[in-house]
């Protein structure tokens, strides 16, 4: 089934006012690429500002809170992100889940509620090196997905991306093989899920994608794209991981 690529910058806590004209430049090379889906989930401080630069890219944010308002200091629902012009939100990423004690059910919570109000999701997955070194990444991974996946995910909203804990911010990256066996995996338990859309529903890596390995990481099977840290924060890194994605 033929996927649209779907590329996207997580610049997690980095990112001012100062940063707008790589993100107008980003959106700019986007322009570039039709046929990749591209897009930067910023600081939902600059969510605002970076929509008015962002060509061709979409901005969306990278967490929200599965309640749609309350006593919740310093959170932000889903209503929020989108007034602020987000179109995306990434849920579950390792780092939140790491930092913030974010659950399985937490997670599947936060996807609802973004496709509540309307925004696409990223829902993040991915193992430690302990469980890689101890053989059980992909029951893992597996179980992470069943259970962080809302009821109803379908693949016009929702993707996955697999982010190996080991491999963020690391230099490190797992063999095409180990890519290709889970996203193979994830793609199957998708399909058992959710019957055929599972194979709509796009599957995208991150974890050290850089401009020298995206070509190799981007043609693995299954692999629909990337969610990209570091590498996205410059057009000088970031255009030609779009430019991989395109080939
Ligand atoms: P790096 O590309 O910096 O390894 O980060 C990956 C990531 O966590 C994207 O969400």
């Amino acid at each position: 089934m033929a996927r649209r690529k779907l590329v996207v910058g997580n610049w997690k806590m980095n990112g001012l006012r100062a940063h707008l004209p790589q993100i107008a430049a980003i959106g700019e090379e986007a322009a570039a690429y039709p046929s990749v889906e591209t897009g930067l989930c910023v600081p939902a401080t600059l969510i605002t500002m970076a929509n008015e630069v962002k060509g061709a890219a979409f901005i969306g944010g990278q967490d929200c809170h599965a309640k749609g308002n309350g006593a919740h200091t310093g959170c932000l629902a889903a209503d929020m992100l989108k007034e602020a012009g987000a179109t995306w939100v990434i849920v579950g990423h390792s780092e939140r889940r790491a930092d913030q004690g974010e659950t399985d059910s937490d997670v599947a919570g936060k996807a609802l509620a973004a496709h509540a109000q309307g925004l696409k999701v990223i829902l993040c997955v991915g193992e430690s090196l302990e469980i890689r070194d101890s053989g059980e990444a992909l029951s893992f991974v597996l179980a992470q997905l069943e259970a962080s996946l809302p009821e109803g995910a379908a693949s016009d909203w929702l993707s996955i991306a697999y982010e190996p804990v080991w491999c963020i911010g690391t230099g490190r990256i797992p063999t095409m093989d180990q890519i290709a066996d889970m996203h193979g995996s994830i793609r199957n338990a998708l399909v058992q899920r959710i019957g055929d859309d599972g194979n709509a529903m796009r599957i995208l890596y991150g974890g050290s994608v850089n401009a020298a390995n995206a070509a190799e990481v981007f043609a693995v099977a299954d692999v629909d794209g990337g969610l990209v840290g570091g590498a996205s924060l410059k057009v000088e890194s970031f255009g030609p991981i779009i430019a991989a994605a395109a080939a």
